[in-house]
């Protein structure tokens, strides 16, 4: 199933909730629907010019006073830092994005440099750079594929990264590859993924959610 597929399967399974769910959708700019995170990747590395270019979105993202708490590490597939950063990668992470082009960590100062005080939204300002970097990744013909299964110490320690910063993600980023070329069960899942209908996230007024 391609991307437009499963995005037709998810409306459809939602119309009763959502009828209007469609209508809305094909207003979206085209970028929000058809990106996804695939694990199937080309082995070729990336420039770092590509990757800086990305980092270059990620930067012009809004944050609390401005204060751009984000921060990046990358490594270069093929270059010494490469290993110690993939080796961090639980297996199942491993096992395909050791075909990424580059690996970039993404992280937060959790104080405001303006006043040493705790920086309540360090963490929804570094989300907010790490979509910028995946639509721009998206827009480049690359895949951005975010994940949490790492060893989060090991990383930290690999990285350099010390107090005052919390580690979120490492995104592998590279040149789409072969479906084909995945272990088994990652190949049966290699599809977009669904979302929840907008009723069951969105409210007017107040939060009516059940769960
Ligand atoms: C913070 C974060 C952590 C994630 N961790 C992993 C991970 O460790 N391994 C993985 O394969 N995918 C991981 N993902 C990918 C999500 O599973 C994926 O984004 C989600 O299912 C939505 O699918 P889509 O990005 O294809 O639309 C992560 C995504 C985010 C944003």
């Amino acid at each position: 199933m391609n991307v437009s597929d499963i995005d037709a399967a998810n409306l459809r399974a939602t119309a009763d909730i959502d009828p209007a769910a469609e209508g809305r959708a094909a207003a979206l700019h085209p970028q929000f629907r058809s990106r996804w995170s695939p694990r199937a990747l080309s082995g070729a590395g990336l420039t770092e010019h590509e990757v800086l270019t990305l980092l270059e979105a990620a930067r012009w993202a809004p944050s609390c006073f401005n204060e751009q708490p984000w921060r990046f590490v990358y490594a270069l597939r093929d270059t010494p830092e490469w290993p110690g950063l993939l080796e961090t990668l639980v297996e199942g992470n491993r096992q395909w994005a050791d075909r990424a082009g580059a690996l970039i960590a993404v992280a937060s100062r959790t104080t405001f440099e303006r006043n040493g005080q705790p920086a309540p939204t360090h963490a929804f300002d570094a989300g907010a750079a790490w979509m910028s970097l995946a639509l721009q990744a998206h827009h480049q013909g690359l895949v951005a594929h975010g994940m949490r299964g790492f060893d989060v110490e090991a990383a930290s320690r690999a990285l350099g990264l010390g107090e005052g910063y919390a580690l979120w993600a490492i995104i592998a980023v590279g040149r789409p590859g072969s479906r084909d070329a995945l272990p088994a069960p990652l190949r049966e899942r290699e599809t977009p993924s669904p979302r929840k209908p907008l009723p069951a996230i969105a409210f007017r007024g107040s939060f009516t959610g059940l769960s």
